[in-house]
């Protein structure tokens, strides 16, 4: 079946007993059992739900994976993740580029328990080989990267891997499995924040593993059920509701996001535009390799500064200030003082997360709506710009 059947079909049947079209929402902790230790295949829902389970079963089948596991967050997920792979002495190879909480948990947490995270730029496969040590216990990518819209090789590295014997994990929460399968190129672990696209209407935080085969599939149920990271029954039956549309919101996000990024793109206004879709972006050509459009996201340089920046975000109507990305909504935010305050500013700079740097989630409003409302806050940045030239 094709992924928009799937979505819809897969692990979704009409219930036996009712005749309900729609998976129903098992709101219970507790299952009863006909004896002791006898019981239906869930006991707890901390340790398994029917509705968790069938949202974790749909995500492994779009991303093409053996297993999957839902948990309370993205973050839930990665923090349940690295308790299961790492231990003390471990070293963990991480994009520089990552998602802030991501870079927040691994230096100020992880680190505590002696696993050390360096972070390099994946732009380059060779950088992954040449940092790799003995105790290097996981490759840890996220392609599209988080703000910047940096790609990564993935099947080069999860090759680079292979032959190192270290397991790799790929945030793909900016693509979605409708865009991009790093499954299919050789990666062990997906990781989602299924928060964004696959939620898709800002209104559930969740997070979800896929894992390719049986490798880490005890250590994951394992620990699944001991740290506690786990979604209710509601959150993911709403999840799932979402997911149902998955395919077409993202279709309608990536035409949109490509026409506001070429807009973008010719107005003197901004000073770069970052959409992998453009053939202007560095990496274009592997963006049409491993994905299959150039997603929802655009991170822009306006010209100017802090100010400029801050203007423009005042200006905006149509697009919603806040944190958060893939709702059907357009939303934007500043990088540099929101998603990515917990990055050392010094880190911040280096790696180009400027102050004038803006990050836009393209919903699915009339596009001319959209265009027209980054117009008139582009003219306001400007107007100010020349009055206070006068
Ligand atoms: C790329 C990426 N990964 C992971 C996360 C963490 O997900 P959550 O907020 O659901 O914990 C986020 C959140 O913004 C994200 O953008």
């Amino acid at each position: 079946m094709q992924f928009k059947t799937l979505a819809i079909h897969s692990h979704q049947h009409p219930d036996p007993v009712t005749g309900a079209v729609i998976n129903p929402i098992y709101q219970t902790s507790t299952f009863a059992q006909e004896d002791a230790g006898v019981h239906k295949g869930w006991d707890y829902s901390r340790c398994g739900n029917p509705t968790v389970d069938t949202l974790a079963a749909v995500l492994a089948d779009l991303e093409g994976g053996k297993h999957g596991y839902c948990f309370s967050s993205g973050v839930g997920a990665l923090v349940t993740m690295c308790n299961a792979l790492f231990k003390p002495g471990d070293h963990l190879l991480i994009g520089d580029d990552v998602y802030g909480g991501t870079f927040r948990y691994t230096t100020k947490v992880l680190s505590k328990y002696g696993i050390e995270p360096k972070f390099i730029d994946m732009t380059d496969p060779q950088n992954v080989e040449k940092a790799i040590r003995p105790n290097t216990r996981m490759v840890y990518m996220e392609s599209p990267t988080n703000p910047l819209l940096k790609l990564v090789d993935i099947a080069a590295i999860a090759k680079i891997a292979q032959k190192h014997n270290i397991p790799t994990c790929v945030d793909n929460t900016f693509a979605s499995p409708y865009l991009q399968n790093p499954i299919e190129m050789g990666v062990d672990i997906v990781l989602h924040s299924t928060t964004k696209y696959i939620g898709g209407h800002s209104d559930v935080v969740g997070g979800a593993l896929i894992l390719k085969d049986d490798t880490y599939n005890e250590v994951m149920r394992f620990h699944r059920n001991t740290i506690g990271a786990n979604p209710d029954p509601f959150n993911s039956w709403l999840t799932l509701r979402g997911l149902k549309t998955l395919g077409l919101r993202m279709d309608a996000h990536c035409a949109s996001a490509l026409e506001l990024a070429r807009f973008l793109e010719a107005h003197d206004g901004v000073e770069t535009v970052f959409y992998p879709g453009l053939p202007s972006h560095p990496q274009h050509a592997l963006a049409s390799k491993q994905m299959r459009a150039g997603g929802g996201m655009i991170s822009i340089r306006i010209k100017g500064g802090e100010a400029e920046a801050r203007k423009f975000l005042k200006s905006v109507n149509v697009f919603t200030l806040a944190e958060s990305l893939g709702g059907v909504e357009s939303l934007i935010e500043h990088p540099a003082t929101m998603t990515h305050l917990s990055v050392d500013p010094k880190v911040r700079q280096e790696i180009g997360i400027t102050d004038n740097l803006i990050r836009l989630s393209v919903g699915i409003e009339d596009v001319a709506d959209l265009k027209a409302d980054l117009e008139q806050a582009l003219k306001a940045v400007s107007s100010t710009a020349k009055a206070a030239a006068v």
